[in-house]
């Protein structure tokens, strides 16, 4: 007979409540991957062969265990010149990605019951990792610039009322994921405000700072704050490719320590050397190439809504990042037509229950990626989307 794993499940390992389609649409607005065709496989090789070569025999022995030191140096720099954010490489951890210092800083942080504050929708890996840590999530909703001060006012007050004071506040102030927005500088300021009047941290989450297509990009909140209240994470993986898994974080130095002590596995210094040469040569033209890239494909994919979606839903308008938040008619379910649109029309979406802290708010609302098609792909899967919504009754034409 069959092993039964199921009785010997750990009774805290939550249920994944995710709704992906088990294939990808040949029209795929599902998932976050950058351009493909942009992907320098060239240069990364070229850099890679040259670190080997020149350390190449470093890799004999375990790496430093906040990870590669040059590529750590280059962080820092990047982030001092790019994000106001002043450190040395001391100050960096690196990550297979960003999602594992996420992951870092809850397990520091986080015991079971705790309460973070979140947006009312925010990216799904995040919500995952503070489920699985039993974290009480608590959304709060959004405009146009981002999450609402006074809405966050409330929130920290009633939980403190309630005597669970947030442990922090998870923010991606800059092209939010999924809702595009960015928080302008004055807003960040009056979270910060709130946060310091409550002594509450924030996480602040910068993954797509690089991926701007207009607009001016606000400071970050870290620099910002003169209370050494924010943690901060940047990824590699929407510069260069989220196959690179690499990312990485900076904290007041008591969350980095600890951090240090909850961190498993190593960061591939194999990876790291060749994307710290990479970085060095090639990455902000590179920066510049797919930003281009991705300016044309966000315009195919708003000026397709605006041909066929028309006034029967809403969407965002983002200046960077990967997404176009959509909501469609009242009372839709999305999380129902999920698999249906893969299978019948080829177009894959996100529904909006993925990134909602209860799991089952936002069931009228889709997430667009626009980073893997090309332009006329985008046109057709839109107009695709347009029409199978429009006969499921959640477009109205
Ligand atoms: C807001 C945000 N943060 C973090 C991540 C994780 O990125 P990675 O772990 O690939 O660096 C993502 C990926 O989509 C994201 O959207």
């Amino acid at each position: 007979m069959a092993f039964d794993f199921q009785n010997i499940l750990a009774t805290h390992v939550p249920e994944t409540i995710r709704v992906t389609p088990a294939k990808k649409g040949k029209y795929d607005f599902a998932v976050a991957y950058p351009d493909p065709v942009s992907l320098p496989h060239a240069e990364i090789l070229e850099c890679l062969k040259e670190a080997l070569a020149e350390s190449g025999s470093e890799l004999a022995v375990y790496p430093h265990p906040q990870g590669n030191t040059p590529l750590r140096q280059y962080v820092a720099e990047k982030i001092g010149r790019d994000r106001d954010i002043q450190v040395t490489e001391n100050d960096i951890i690196l990550g297979n990605g960003s999602g594992q210092p996420i992951d870092m800083i809850c397990a520091v942080l986080l015991n079971p019951g705790d309460v973070v504050i979140t947006d009312s929708f925010v990216y799904g890996g995040t919500l995952n990792t503070l489920r699985r840590h039993l974290t009480d999530i608590r959304g709060v909703a959004s405009d146009e610039n981002g999450m609402d001060p006074e809405a966050l006012d409330k929130e920290i007050e009633k939980a403190i009322k309630a005597g669970h004071k947030p442990k922090f506040v998870y923010l991606i102030p800059t092209f939010q994921n999924p809702q595009g927005w960015t928080i302008p500088e004055s807003r960040r300021k009056q979270l910060l405000a709130v946060t310091q009047k409550y002594g509450v941290p924030i996480l602040e989450d910068d993954c797509y700072a690089d991926n701007r297509y207009d607009g001016d990009l606000p400071t970050s909140i870290l620099n910002l704050d003169d209370t050494n209240s924010v943690m901060y994470v940047g990824s590699f993986s929407k510069t260069i490719a989220p196959g690179m898994s690499l990312g990485y974080m900076t904290a007041p130095q008591l969350i980095l320590d600890r951090a240090m002590g909850v961190k498993s596995g190593r960061v591939s210094e194999f990876t790291a050397m060749a994307v710290e040469k990479y970085a060095r040569k090639y990455l902000d033209a590179h920066i510049e190439e797919i930003n281009n890239i991705q300016r044309t494909k966000r315009d195919a994919m708003l000026s397709a809504l605006g041909e066929n979606f028309g006034t029967g839903a809403k969407w965002s308008d983002p200046d960077g990042g990967l997404y176009i938040w959509v909501k469609l008619k009242e009372g839709s379910d999305m999380a129902a037509l999920n698999k249906r649109s893969v299978e019948e029309i080829d177009v894959g979406f996100h529904p909006g229950i993925n990134y909602s802290p209860d799991g089952t708010s936002g069931k009228d609302h889709i997430r667009l990626c626009f980073g893997y098609n090309q332009p006329d792909e985008i046109t057709e899967g839109i107009s695709r989307l347009a029409n199978f919504l429009s006969k499921e009754g959640a477009l109205d034409s």
